[in-house]
């Protein structure tokens, strides 16, 4: 479907999308779960160039390679508006970067509805999944100490990451008798399973 092209309001920016992030919401858009009136475009998340810059926005330039949110729900198209976003770093290709912003988004949002802070011992269930890998690094970088669950399988990624993995139990946590034990006083946890 052919579409006008966007163009970045106040604080926006329109960037050439090089890769779009795919999300639960687009598979729930896509089954006539949320959003149901037609036409729809997809995708929350995008990275790419930047090739117009809204009203007042300085800290970005045309032809920086930026990742972000698409309000609209467009990052799945040639040019998309995005209103959060922030440059690539150099370490990351533009479909690593596509991946990040709703995950990284909801996980910062649990920590600071969990008030996690240096000191913390913060449980993560649901570790090694997008937002728990995402939360697992960010509340290091908090200076909390993060025991996190995942299947058996994940138990090296979730070290590779710091963590001190356990497995999760058949009843969805660590409530399983089954279940290994963190050690020492958890003052912190987050529930991210699916
Ligand atoms: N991804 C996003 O951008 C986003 C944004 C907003 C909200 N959310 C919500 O956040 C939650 C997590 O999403 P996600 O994208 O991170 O999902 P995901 O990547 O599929 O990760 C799911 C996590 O749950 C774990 N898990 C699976 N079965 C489990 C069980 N029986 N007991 C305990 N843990 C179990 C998985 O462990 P194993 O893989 O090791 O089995 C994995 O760590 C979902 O409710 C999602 O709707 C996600």
């Amino acid at each position: 479907m052919d579409l006008p092209d966007p163009h970045p309001g106040p604080g926006q920016v329109r960037i050439a999308v090089h890769a779009a992030g795919l999300n639960t919401s687009d598979w729930k858009k896509r089954q006539g779960l949320m959003d149901q009136e037609l036409p729809q475009t997809m995708g929350h998340e995008a990275a790419g160039i930047v090739d117009e810059l809204g009203a007042s926005v300085t800290s970005v330039a045309v032809g920086d390679r930026v990742f972000g949110f698409s309000p609209a729900s467009g990052a799945q198209t040639e040019l998309t508006v995005l209103s959060c976003y922030t440059p690539i770093p150099p370490s990351l290709g533009f479909a690593e970067a596509a991946a990040l912003p709703a995950a990284t988004e909801t996980a910062a949002r649990a920590l600071d509805q969990l008030g996690v802070e240096s000191g913390d011992t913060v449980l993560i269930n649901g570790a090694s999944g997008s937002v728990g890998s995402a939360a697992v690094q960010l509340a290091m970088v908090r200076g909390a100490r993060v025991i996190g669950t995942g299947s058996p399988a994940t138990k090296d990624f979730l070290r590779s990451l710091g963590t001190e993995p356990i497995a999760y139990g058949a009843n969805h946590g660590i409530t399983s008798p089954t279940n290994d034990r963190p050690p020492g006083q958890i003052n912190r946890h987050a529930e991210l399973p699916l």
